[in-house]
């Protein structure tokens, strides 16, 4: 039997994805940018075993078996053991070629509520594809593999500041993740996440948005008009470490994104009032400074990602516990965490 245990970092859009033009291979209407976040706190492990003894391929996710047979675990699965097998015929390691006649049980785990809009599907099958590729000994770029198990994973390829580029090709061969900035490149960048709750989100991102390319003519004007244009100035801020700059293009890009969402029809709402409150409390502190020292960005669901500089962090976390006290705040809670060095890594 040979074993492989392998982790993965969540990665947060602060240009975000939202919308197919290619269901199958997951093909975006536009490119996105996300922060890698440090795994040492937000991550997936998965573990796979390849053994003679196995009769069929079988997952477990956070301890409960799941339906190997779902088109992108499949998708993941066939591309790796095609770049595996073309690797034994181009004279690779003989004990491919024996692995490869074996089937696997994966077994993977979060440390943080799955399905809640903390990206656990970004982690979760970037993890899956490192994971395989070290099985199999496959190298090279993966992020095109770990974008058919779930768009937004490819960026978690990547650590730092992580661009997926949409591409144009109909095959998707050029819709690939590339690092623009290495995760040493901005030390002082701290992420905060506040849970609202860690209750599984009603409409999936898949399903979601969807229903926006059929139905919401923002989300085109979106793609079409105001990406292309934020993308750029996105990446300028983060080369210049323009903090000011960065926070207001991420807080806009995550209120468009929201607003596709109400323009959808029917409507989607992933945003609760404690988010709501959330984002008054960012524009009330912001305005107190007259500068923007922090900056909130949500996905599909309520839990707040908030972006600040390390000399903000104790203050503002402050502000946090004196807007939402300790008896009132439930399930809320809160993680303190550097941005991520996050490569991916093998063997725990
Ligand atoms: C709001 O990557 O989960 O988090 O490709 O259908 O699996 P599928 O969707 P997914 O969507 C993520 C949407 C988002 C924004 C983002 O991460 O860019």
């Amino acid at each position: 039997m040979k074993k492989v245990t392998c982790t993965a970092p969540v990665n947060i859009a602060v240009i975000k994805y939202w919308g197919k033009r290619n269901e199958e291979l997951i093909l975006p209407i536009n490119s996105s940018l996300s922060v890698t976040l440090h795994q040492d706190q937000l991550k997936t492990t998965t573990s796979v075993a390849a053994s003679r003894e196995f009769t069929e391929d079988r997952i477990w996710l956070n301890g409960k078996e799941e339906n190997i047979n779902h088109p992108r675990l499949q998708s993941c699965l066939r591309e790796i053991r095609r770049l595996a097998r073309k690797r034994r015929n181009d004279g690779g390691d003989e004990n491919v070629s024996r692995i490869l006649n074996y089937k696997v049980h994966l077994c993977s785990v979060n440390n943080f509520p799955t399905a809640a809009g903390l990206a656990s599907s970004a982690a979760g099958y970037a993890c899956l594809v490192y994971t395989l590729a070290k099985l199999y000994g496959v190298e090279g770029e993966l992020s095109e593999i770990a974008r058919q198990g779930s768009g937004s994973a490819c960026r978690s390829m990547y650590g730092g500041f992580v661009q997926w580029v949409m591409g144009e090709k109909d095959d998707g061969k050029d819709s690939l993740a590339k690092q623009v900035e290495p995760e040493s490149h901005w030390p002082e960048l701290r992420v905060l996440i506040l849970v609202a709750t860690a209750e599984k989100k009603h409409v999936g991102s898949t399903a979601g948005m969807q229903t926006s390319v059929e139905t919401s003519p923002l989300l085109k004007l979106r793609a079409d008009l105001v990406v292309p244009e934020r993308m750029e100035a996105m990446i300028e801020s983060i080369r210049k470490k323009d903090f000011d700059a960065f926070g207001q293009l991420t807080m806009k890009d995550s209120n468009q994104f929201h607003a596709t969402c109400l323009d959808t029809y029917p409507p989607i709402f992933y945003l609760n009032n404690v988010s709501q409150r959330v984002i008054s409390m960012v524009h009330q502190y912001n305005t107190y400074y007259g500068q923007t020292k922090v900056a909130y960005s949500f996905d599909a669901g309520p839990n707040a990602v908030i972006f600040m500089l390390e000399p903000t962090v104790n203050e503002f976390v402050e502000v946090v516990k004196l807007c939402f006290p300790p008896e009132t705040n439930g399930d809320q809670y809160l993680k303190g965490l550097p941005v991520g060095p996050s490569t991916l890594s093998e063997g725990l």
